[in-house]
């Protein structure tokens, strides 16, 4: 499966959504998962996003391990997201400022 990871958070840019073929990113207050039940490994969504946050399982950047079991939780309870929103209002303020899982909302 494919993973999203820390620098989504406060950011939510949305691009992933609209490539993936199979809908299975879900929708947080500040975060977007990947249902790893229904992600077909297909890659597309990894390379549009403009914060660098999704990566294979297998290839999870340092620390970033965690996020698997995170998108696998909160994917059962976040409804889809099936077509793209704009960014949050500060995406362009947060992103790639780091340690922003303290900034989670569930
Ligand atoms: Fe969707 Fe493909 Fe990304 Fe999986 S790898 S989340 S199927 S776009
Ligand atoms: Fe998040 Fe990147 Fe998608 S910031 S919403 S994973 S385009």
């Amino acid at each position: 499966t494919y993973v999203v990871t820390e620098n989504c958070i406060r950011c939510k840019y949305t691009d992933c959504v609209e490539v993936c073929p199979v809908d299975c990113f879900h929708e947080g207050p500040n975060f977007l998962v990947i249902d790893p039940v229904e992600c077909i490994d297909c890659s597309l969504c990894a390379p549009e996003c403009p914060a660098d946050a999704i990566y294979a399982d297998d290839q999870l950047p340092p620390g970033q391990a965690h996020f698997l079991e995170l998108n696998a939780e909160l994917a059962e309870v976040w409804p889809v997201i099936a077509e793209a929103r704009l960014p949050l209002g500060e995406a362009d303020h947060w992103v790639d400022r780091g340690e922003k899982l303290q900034y989670l909302e569930r």
